[in-house]
């Protein structure tokens, strides 16, 4: 089954016919809400709210093992993510989407791992830390409804919830960061650690500190004016992936590297 994971903006699915919803409990805790299933045209998929349905967790508050345990626990082969992202390369102004394909991890004191205690020490391999076929399938849905999407970026993720200073933009952009966001880590090594294909859209919601439009400041105004309008095509575009991903051999609903 298919899951998408909603972030900032994305807090329910206007298209998704809700078929039941389900309280799952897991081994770490609550995930962020229920999951919402439901059906895109012939397709079952289940939904989460990653802040929480009323969007009330912050970056840090999420309990991200909780969220992943469920969604594979109810037979999640497959997670479709979504994350707003301050946009830190020339050509990830507001507005824009991208499919990144690598993830430099700034956070700090978030439970990561589901190998600790008394589980036995396992190194995951993280070189490529989203699943291409999930990439692939974002971008050919993308190209599908003819929605622009840049193929590729280096995403940031920093610990929040506070924006980032003009200097750790400057370090974000000398690291080789095309955007900033704060929640697809641990979500994307968590996803890797149950065997889970995954990858995220990236929407950027303003330049990044110090940059462009927010040389002064970010205006948090704005940036919700580019969100409302950006979720629009996700929204179209996660229709149509869902439909790609439902036309799949079942062989090719998992990971691969
Ligand atoms: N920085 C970090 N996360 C973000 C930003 C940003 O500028 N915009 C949206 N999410």
């Amino acid at each position: 089954m298919l899951a998408i994971i909603g972030g900032t903006g994305l807090t329910n699915l206007p298209n998704l016919e809700i078929t039941n919803k389900e309280v799952v409990r897991t081994p770490y805790g609550d995930p962020s809400g229920y999951l919402t299933y439901g059906r895109i045209g012939d397709a079952t998929v289940v939904f989460l709210a990653r802040h929480g349905y009323g969007h009330t967790l912050s970056p840090h508050e999420v309990n991200y093992r909780a969220n992943i345990w469920a969604l594979q626990s109810v037979g999640v082969t497959r997670v479709m993510a979504v994350n707003a992202v301050g946009g830190v390369a020339e050509n990830m102004g507001p507005g824009v989407l991208a499919v990144p394909d690598q993830v430099i991890d700034y956070t700090c004191a978030r439970k990561h791992t589901y190998f600790e205690g008394d589980s036995p020490v396992t190194h995951i391999d993280f070189t490529d830390p989203y699943c291409n076929r999930a990439r692939l399938l974002y971008l050919a849905a993308a190209k599908a409804v003819g929605i622009d999407v840049l193929e590729s970026g280096t995403l940031g993720v920093t610990q929040g919830p506070r924006l980032e200073t003009r200097a750790e933009v400057a370090r974000l952009a000398r690291d080789g960061c095309a955007m900033v966001g704060m929640t697809t880590m641990p979500e994307a090594s968590l996803a890797r650690e149950l065997d889970l294909s995954y990858a995220t859209l990236a929407l950027s919601m303003n330049h990044a500190a110090g940059l462009g439009s927010s040389s002064q400041g970010i205006k948090l105004a704005d940036a919700d004016a580019v969100l409302k309008v950006g979720m629009e095509k996700v929204k179209t575009i996660l229709a149509r992936a869902v439909e790609l991903h439902s036309a799949m051999p079942a062989s090719e609903r998992g990971f691969k590297s």
